[in-house]
């Protein structure tokens, strides 16, 4: 279960490069039952609660129906709890080695939530969004999405798997679940075709550049690069040989960067080094031909890389 999964989904919304598909996740049934069954909830768990503000002027948040039963409110997100006092042993606690409330509440067990504090005590579970990896263009009536699926140990070394990813990689062919399709925002193309583009996608930050890619090759512009960053081109160079043949048709000039395949003892490439080696084309492109600069990626990674270019240019820009 482990590794990246492609997810293609059929839907009838219309959408544009950087936006985003927002997926409800589902706890799995079984972490519901017994989460309900510690805090003695069991007797109560399908009884229908209808949740009212305490501020009359006020509505509820979008996600919260009027309506609800406990298991239908899928207990399950991990609580960031902040308080004034103890906020150093609160994130010893809880934050620093991640511990969730079942975690909290079945060490405390002497600790009863009374039912009506229960939506203050238990956050509702969010959605996640997730870049949308293909054009509308080539694709009319789906959406394929490029998903990380999340497994870790804690500090404590207890095992945890991502809620929404968990919930993405149970799916079967064929099963239906709500997608909202969010607007970018971020994100547009250049009107005019022979404008040059060059996109920087490390990781799952592949998948918003290829839905750039696919959408400028469809417009007829062969004024495209890409650098995209992956761990080994056997594991993760998604979509690889799409942008091989695009490249050998010169709709792109296509960069790799595979960090972990170099020989033990080498370091490691990234594509700001490739970036770097491309100094003279890069200049080019972004101080002669006023080339757009995309960037995309988990933000540790593309946080920095944005701050390489657009802090530092001389770091790359020779
Ligand atoms: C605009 C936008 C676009 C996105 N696009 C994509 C995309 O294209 N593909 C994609 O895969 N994701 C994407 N994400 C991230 C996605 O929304 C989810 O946050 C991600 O998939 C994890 O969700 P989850 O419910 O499986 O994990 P959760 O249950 O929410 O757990 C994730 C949390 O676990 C913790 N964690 C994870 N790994 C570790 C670790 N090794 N050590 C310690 N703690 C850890 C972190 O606190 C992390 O926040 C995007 C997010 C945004 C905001
Ligand atoms: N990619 C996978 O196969 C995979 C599978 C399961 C879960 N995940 C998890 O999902 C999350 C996101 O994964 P992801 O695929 O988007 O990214 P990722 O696999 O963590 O990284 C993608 C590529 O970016 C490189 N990178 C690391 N730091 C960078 C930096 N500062 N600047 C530029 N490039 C950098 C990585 O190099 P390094 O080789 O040095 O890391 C790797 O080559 C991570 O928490 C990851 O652990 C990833």
């Amino acid at each position: 279960m482990t590794g990246i999964r492609t997810l293609r989904i059929m839907i009838h919304d219309r959408y544009e490069p950087g936006d985003v598909a927002v997926i409800h996740p589902y706890a799995p049934s079984a972490e519901v039952e017994s989460f309900l069954i510690s805090m003695g909830y069991s007797n109560i768990a399908d009884e229908p609660y209808e949740i009212r503000h305490n501020l009359p002027d006020q509505s509820l948040p979008d996600h919260l129906p009027s309506t609800i039963t406990l298991r239908e409110s899928r207990t399950g997100e991990t609580r960031r709890v902040s308080l004034r006092e103890g906020a150093d042993e609160l994130y010893e606690y809880c934050q620093r080695v991640r511990r969730t409330i079942r975690e909290v509440m079945e060490e405390f067990r002497n600790c009863k939530i009374p039912k009506e504090y229960i939506f203050d005590v238990f956050p509702h579970l969010r959605p996640r969004e997730f870049s949308i990896a293909s054009s509308v263009i080539r694709h009319p009536r789906r959406v394929e999405l490029c998903i990380a699926i999340v497994q870790y140990r804690t500090k404590l070394r207890i095992p945890r798997k991502g809620v929404a990813t968990t919930y993405l990689a149970s799916l079967q062919p064929g099963d239906k679940i709500p997608v909202g399709i969010k607007k970018g925002g971020l994100i547009s193309l250049p009107k005019d075709v022979h404008v040059p583009i060059i996109c920087i996608g490390p990781g799952t930050g592949i998948a918003p550049a290829r839905s750039i890619i696919e959408q400028r090759v469809l417009q007829g512009s062969n004024e495209n690069t890409l650098y995209q960053g992956c761990r080994s081109a056997t594991k993760d160079q998604h979509y690889r040989s799409e942008f091989e043949n695009l490249a050998s048709q010169g709709h792109i000039v296509y960069r790799v960067a595979c960090s972990r395949d170099s020989p033990e003892g080498v370091k490691r490439t990234y594509v700001q080094d490739l970036i770097a080696q491309d100094s003279e084309r890069i200049w080019e492109l972004v101080g002669q031909k006023n080339a757009w600069v995309f960037i995309s990626g988990y933000v540790p990674h593309a946080g920095f890389l944005y701050s390489l270019l657009i802090f530092s240019p001389h770091k790359i820009i020779k």
